[in-house]
């Protein structure tokens, strides 16, 4: 689906809704995907990143039934499933997350009543915009707020990482499911992950898009060497308390500090990469705040340049869409956006040259690489909405 207004999402799912279980809906929640503008491989490195909710949802919708049946549609890819809220188990298919959203919810709470639930979303796949992130979200809040047990924000989010580590068995952090509940429009969260808080980025950007370029590269594939950047971090850190004897914290070290790992190049270039990181995206809150363009293209630029050459976390096919994008008029600057190996470029595009820097990527890509890369504009938007 392309881009459409929330309230045309919302009322596209009633639709749907009315069709699949012949009844309104009582409840619906809305849960947005995410960019991250700057800080990558910073979150679990107690460090700051800067995400912010994009114009993409996933909307979920509810109403109780008098059994203890799940009635579940997923409307984009229609397919629906009926389960009985005492056999959920997971089994490693495509409902997975929608189920382990419910178990928690069992798990932690007495409910023996059912529920119609149908899920609708424009939320694009395998971009690394967070469309699980958002589905979590959305589908917690919506079962929370249905079974009238009490919750906020901070809540959410606490579930939504423990459906992530303790039933689906992914060792995420918490950086997706916070942007997706806490942001604001206009106004690009800034996370703390020493300590889970947050303030708002003062944002006077404008004649510009922020455009997402898919190299189409699956990530997944290369989860074990995302892995590999946790240990190597966290190898470096060990490695310079043990010379200090001292007990820092990652976000604790200083440039100074990696001179006593200097001849382990690798660890060395990796905590390099997340000092330096966590200094430009202090840089670019004050250059977002002026709005100045070139500037903000400079820092997406110099911390694109870390992740490909000290984090080594990208891949000739984001290299050539940076480069080419660097050869395109209106560019002001670009970035691997997400875990990396892959996935996508974030790119910031003056308007005016918008079209044509579209077009113009996409030829030269296709050029080299004989298929096209998948493009989306994005636009800012509100974190979780309950209806
Ligand atoms: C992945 C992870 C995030 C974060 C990024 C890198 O997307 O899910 O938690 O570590 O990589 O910044």
């Amino acid at each position: 689906m392309d881009r459409i207004t929330k309230n045309q999402l919302i009322s596209l799912s009633k639709n749907d809704f009315k069709k699949e279980f012949c009844t309104n809906c009582k409840y619906i929640s809305l849960a947005p995907g995410r960019i991250n503008i700057i800080g990558e491989h910073t979150d679990y490195n107690l460090g700051l990143a800067m995400p912010i909710a994009i114009d993409r949802w996933i909307c979920v919708l509810i109403s109780k039934r008098e059994d203890s049946n799940f009635n579940i549609c997923l409307s984009n890819f229609n397919k629906k499933s009926n389960i009985d809220l005492n056999s959920l188990v997971l089994d490693g298919k495509f409902n997975d997350y929608v189920i382990a959203c419910l178990k928690i919810v069992k798990d932690n709470f007495k409910i023996n009543k059912g529920l119609n639930i149908l899920i609708k979303g424009n939320i694009p796949i395998g971009f690394g915009v967070s469309s699980s992130a958002a589905l979590e979200v959305s589908l917690l809040a919506g079962l929370l707020k249905a079974y009238d047990i009490k919750h906020d924000l901070s809540s959410i989010l606490m579930l939504s990482n423990s459906v992530e580590n303790n039933y689906l068995g992914i060792n995420s952090g918490i950086l997706d499911q916070y942007a997706s509940l806490y942001s604001k429009k206009n106004e690009p969260l800034l996370i703390d992950f020493s300590n889970s808080t947050h303030v708002y980025v003062e944002n006077n950007i404008s004649n510009s898009e922020w455009v997402l370029i898919n190299s189409m590269v699956n990530r997944e594939l290369v989860n074990s060497k995302y892995n590999e950047r946790v240990k190597e971090c966290s190898k470096g850190l060990i490695l310079i308390n043990k010379k200090l004897h001292s007990k820092k914290n990652m976000n604790e070290l200083t440039v100074e500090d990696l001179d006593l790992i200097k001849n382990k190049k690798i660890l060395f270039n990796r905590l390099k990469h997340v000092i330096l990181e966590n200094r430009r995206l202090k840089l670019m809150k004050n250059e977002i705040k002026k709005g100045n363009l070139v500037e903000i293209g400079r820092l997406l630029n110099e911390s694109h340049s870390s992740l490909t050459n000290l984090y080594k976390v990208s891949c000739d096919e984001i290299e050539s869409i940076i480069n080419f994008s660097t050869a395109c008029s209106g560019f002001y600057g670009g970035r691997i956006m997400g875990g990396g190996f892959g996935g996508c470029t974030l790119s910031l595009v003056s308007k005016e040259c918008l079209d044509v820097f579209i077009k113009d990527v996409i030829s030269l890509f296709y050029d080299k690489y004989q298929y096209s890369p998948k493009v989306e504009v994005v636009r800012f938007s509100d974190g979780l909405e309950l209806k």
